[in-house]
């Protein structure tokens, strides 16, 4: 992709020839994967699971995946194949070729309004899994006096920094070069490294305990409220609602078919939810932690744990670089969409575009840390 054509991609003339397009199925597959498959998988799904309902949680989650999520999946990406336009435009065009009214570009805006917002707290999340990662390759998980190195105001902000110019250095590779040879690269991985800890913990953990705790159907735990959430998070999961998935559609062939398509995403998307309890639970409940604690055990008591545990440092490096490849395939895709409104707004380069959202990122991120009071983000 070059800045030059990017006006004309985003403009009337969609049939054109340079308008880029995914270099091949499985590029575009393991692109989608990796920008469905983030932190909300590997901790969100789980621990709201386990403490709303267990099974019957999971139950309406699969249903509301199934019978919302998919086709809104298939949706976006037809509209954003049919008009082959950034959010925005492909709403407009097509409420405008139906008759309607262009007001339904609101839609669009709202998606990528979404991924602003989203993007400051998600990737200061992502940087601190960063540092954590290193903590445990380097050895350091056991090591009180370097922890200094990665936690604290300055480090956070530091593993932060370096995180958005990872991410920003992928996006601005373009398409083929950037979010799809990172997806082709680590996703296998991280279906590798995620069925290696699974059994891992199964075998060492305390599976059954897990098992009933993630699986067993608690449905006196249900409340309207529980219901919405498991909406929200199949939603949230799933990456829909948010632009993403219009935008993927734009660089889609007309052979593709988005249902069989769609279907191998929203899958492995559940799937990978679901395995991420089976690896995180068995861990939780033979340390004798206690569940209730969400996600802040990620970053609490977790690592310590990691630290006392036969070959620790390098089974908790693993965990968090799991983490990373989620959260970094997952930030990649949200600032590329989310720099659309720079290109199609206000005409900036997909260069400009790309760099300015970073910065708004980087600068968001820093008054999330300054107002939270560094630290109660990452808890
Ligand atoms: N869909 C991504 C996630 O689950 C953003 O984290």
């Amino acid at each position: 992709m070059t800045s030059a054509n990017t006006a004309v991609w985003e403009g009337d003339k969609a049939d054109r020839a340079d308008k880029p397009q995914w270099g091949s199925r499985a590029g575009f597959v393991m692109a989608a994967i990796g920008s469905a498959v983030g932190l909300g998988n590997l901790w969100r799904f789980p621990f709201q699971a386990g403490e709303n309902g267990g099974g019957a949680f999971v139950l309406i989650y699969i249903a509301f995946v199934v019978l919302i999520g998919l086709p809104v999946l298939i949706a976006e990406l037809a509209i954003g194949r049919h008009k082959g336009l950034l959010p925005v435009g492909s709403t407009r065009e097509i409420a405008v070729e139906a008759g309607r009214s262009p007001n339904w570009q609101i839609a669009g805006w709202i998606g990528l309004a979404g991924g602003v917002i989203v993007l400051p707290s998600y990737t200061m999340l992502s940087g601190q899994i960063m540092a954590y990662s290193v903590m445990g390759f380097m050895g350091d998980l056991s090591d009180p006096n370097k922890t200094p190195l990665y936690d604290g105001p300055v480090p956070t902000l530091l593993w932060f920094t370096a995180f958005i110019a990872i991410t920003t250095g992928i996006v601005l590779r373009g398409l083929k070069r950037g979010i799809e040879f990172a997806s082709v690269l680590l996703m296998p991985a991280f279906f590798v490294i995620l069925a290696g800890l699974a059994a891992f913990a199964l075998y060492s953990g305390a599976a059954s305990d897990a098992l009933t705790y993630l699986f067993a159907p608690r449905f006196n735990q249900l409340t309207p409220e529980i219901v919405l959430a498991a909406l929200g998070q199949a939603l949230f999961s799933l990456g829909v609602g948010a632009g993403l998935m219009i935008t993927f559609g734009s660089f889609l062939s007309k052979d593709e078919n988005i249902g069989s398509n769609a279907t191998v995403i929203a899958g492995a998307d559940t799937l990978v939810a679901l395995v991420a309890g089976l690896m995180i639970f068995p861990i939780v409940f033979a340390f004798g932690m206690d569940p209730a604690a969400g996600m802040g055990l990620i970053f609490g008591t977790l690592p310590s744990f990691f630290a006392q545990m036969p070959f620790g440092n390098l089974i908790g490096g693993l965990f968090f670089f799991l983490a990373f490849i989620a959260a970094l395939t997952s930030s990649i895709a949200i600032l590329m969409v989310a720099r659309t409104i720079g290109i199609q707004q206000f005409g900036f380069s997909e260069r400009n575009a790309t760099l300015f959202f970073a910065l708004l990122t980087w600068v968001g991120g820093f008054g999330i840390v300054f107002i939270d009071g560094f630290g109660s983000l990452l808890d």
